[in-house]
């Protein structure tokens, strides 16, 4: 049977630390689905078509990673594409209360499935799409933070606000 997890997330945009979660992921993983919750309360800077696109564009060279999009539970969707497991990155002690929570909650709604936590990599640690959106924002340098595309859809972004 094939193992299939679900990777989910805003991924506004996505960074390098997202794809080193994905990249490992896949030594655990046939198959992961990064799905991106569809959530309208959430004020976000890159519509869910973009922030595919952007993803699908810096994960065109890994073999059986899929991009998609979701709303409602997370759960619902796991079990709709047959994924037994959930994805998560931690970062620091401070993401372990929300993720704890979050991992709680779900195996309450399904216990059949799992929630799998990697540790970021130590050179992803201390970002977060907010901390480089600020400082794209304010013309400092992402270079090695963000996948190629990722910069340049923020630098057009932040052009188009310009004018
Ligand atoms: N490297 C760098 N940054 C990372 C990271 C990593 N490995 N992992 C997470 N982050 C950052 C993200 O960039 C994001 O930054 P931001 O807050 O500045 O935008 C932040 O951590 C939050 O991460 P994200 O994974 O996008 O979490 P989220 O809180 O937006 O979404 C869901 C979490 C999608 C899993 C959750 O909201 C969900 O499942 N919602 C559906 C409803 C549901 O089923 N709820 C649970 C049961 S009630």
């Amino acid at each position: 049977m094939e193992r299939i997890a679900v990777y989910p997330g805003s991924f506004d945009p996505v960074t390098n630390g997202h794809i080193d979660i994905i990249e490992r992921g896949l030594n655990l993983f046939d198959k992961i689905i990064v799905a991106i919750l569809y959530n309208p309360a959430k004020k976000s800077m890159f519509s869910v078509e973009e922030r595919k696109k952007m993803l699908k564009e810096s994960l065109a060279n890994f073999d059986n990673v899929e991009v998609d999009s979701f709303s409602g539970l997370l759960v619902d969707y796991a079990r709709m594409r047959n994924a037994k497991a959930i994805l998560r990155g931690m970062r620091a002690v401070s993401d372990f209360e929300y993720e704890f929570q979050l991992a709680l909650m779900n195996r309450r709604l399904d216990k059949k499935i799992q929630t799998v936590f990697l540790i970021t990599g130590l050179r992803w640690i201390f970002i977060s799409s907010s901390i480089i959106k600020d400082a794209a924002k304010f013309g400092g340098n992402i270079d090695g933070l963000v996948p190629e595309t990722v910069k340049l859809h923020l630098h057009k972004k932040f052009r188009q606000e310009a004018e």
